[in-house]
């Protein structure tokens, strides 16, 4: 990581001294502090696939370098060199409004240059295989792909099938680790650590990735999480989780320190998991009545898009405990964070790659 870091700096002088973008000099105490710091540890994975693979050190590391990379965002010239000649592919295969602009932005900022695949307007429509697609993109010369995809483990085959990064933005059922990533981000931001807090993940648990992916993020950095929702959308396999469940969201409101409410996944539901919106929301609803009950610093966060007056009254997303906005600008540097990190990770496995050929030639 030492070499991360240092490499960052200098590509931060070079850059000061070549353009006319706005850094200062704090950002090189900013730096050098993150040098300092990263010493012992060395970031190794070219791929984001999931966050249950993650040990606490990785997401800690990545929060890390994503706070670094937050300033650049408030600059007048919002713009940074680490991927200067990269080529980032926003794969999306599902709609997205936060995860795919924000990955668009965050590899804007960092000097890629981006191509914004649709299926769509694809030849998927002519029937090419995803791998076939990914294998002809890559053909063109791409560093990274950011894919989202409704088949769970969408990312995995990509990663074992193509030399580029992979990160997952989304695989079905299964993980969404760069919303896990800026949920942490984001409360530990506001409350300085995770450890010893309560944190409730209300609603469509069984189709959340989520839940899944807040899950492992969350309890890896000492939280408590409890899934609350009703029985038809808990899922089976929440018994084998380091979770509590609940089935009755006013018995855990006064409780917990963050409140993150999912969206019903209408598009995923296989039948009707409860007798009508209105009962839904009459028992798992966020209102401004349940929010009367809650801790006062209680966060509301939500991952969005949000069914206003479904899973939450508008009146508590727009209200003062939301950080729900916070946590999409979060997002950007958190995203910034891991493509710079995933991008560093191959260029290092590129240089060993290289350096075993030359000790042992065919
Ligand atoms: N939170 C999230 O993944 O939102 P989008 O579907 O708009 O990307």
């Amino acid at each position: 990581m030492f070499e991360t870091k240092l490499f960052w700096s200098i590509e931060f002088w070079s850059f000061r001294f070549v353009s006319n973008f706005d850094f200062r000099i704090s950002d090189l105490h900013e730096v050098m502090a993150l040098i300092k710091k990263g010493k012992s540890f060395k970031w190794h994975r070219k791929h984001l696939l999931g966050l249950r693979e993650l040990s606490s050190e990785e997401i800690i590391y990545i929060l890390d370098t994503a706070k670094g990379f937050e300033q650049i965002s408030t600059r007048s010239v919002k713009k940074a060199p680490p991927l200067r000649g990269k080529v980032v592919v926003n794969m999306f295969f599902e709609d997205s409004t936060r995860t795919r602009n924000s990955f668009a932005l965050a590899a804007n900022r960092l000097s890629a240059d981006i191509i914004e695949f649709t299926e769509k307007a694809s030849s998927v429509s002519k029937g090419e295989t995803l791998l076939d697609t990914a294998r002809n993109l890559e053909a063109m010369g791409i560093d990274i792909v950011v894919i989202r995809h409704s088949a769970g483990g969408a990312a995995k085959l990509l990663s074992r099938n193509i030399n580029a990064c992979v990160v997952n933005a989304g695989d079905g059922f299964c993980e969404h680790p760069t919303q896990g990533l800026l949920d942490v981000y984001t409360i530990r931001k506001i409350k300085g650590t995770l450890e010893g807090l309560k944190i409730a993940i209300v609603g469509d648990i069984a189709h959340s990735r989520v839940a899944r992916s807040d899950m492992w993020a969350m309890t890896k950095l000492g939280a408590e999480v409890i899934f609350v929702g009703p029985p038809t959308l808990m899922p089976s396999w929440a018994s084998k989780l380091p979770v509590s469940v609940s089935y009755s969201l006013d018995e855990v409101i006064e409780k917990v320190d963050v409140i993150n409410m999912l969206r019903i996944q209408f598009e995923r539901l296989g039948g009707n998991p409860f007798p009508s919106v209105r009962e839904y929301s009459h028992y798992f609803g966020l209102t401004l009545e349940r929010m009367k009950r809650a801790k006062p610093d209680i966060l509301v966060m939500h991952p969005g898009p949000i069914n206003r007056g479904l899973e939450i009254e508008s009146e508590v997303a727009d209200g003062r405990n939301s950080v729900i906005l916070d946590q999409v600008t979060n997002g950007l540097a958190v995203r910034m964070a891991v493509l710079f990190l995933v991008n560093q990770a191959r260029a290092q496995q590129g240089k060993e790659a290289k350096h075993e050929k030359r000790i042992y030639p065919d």
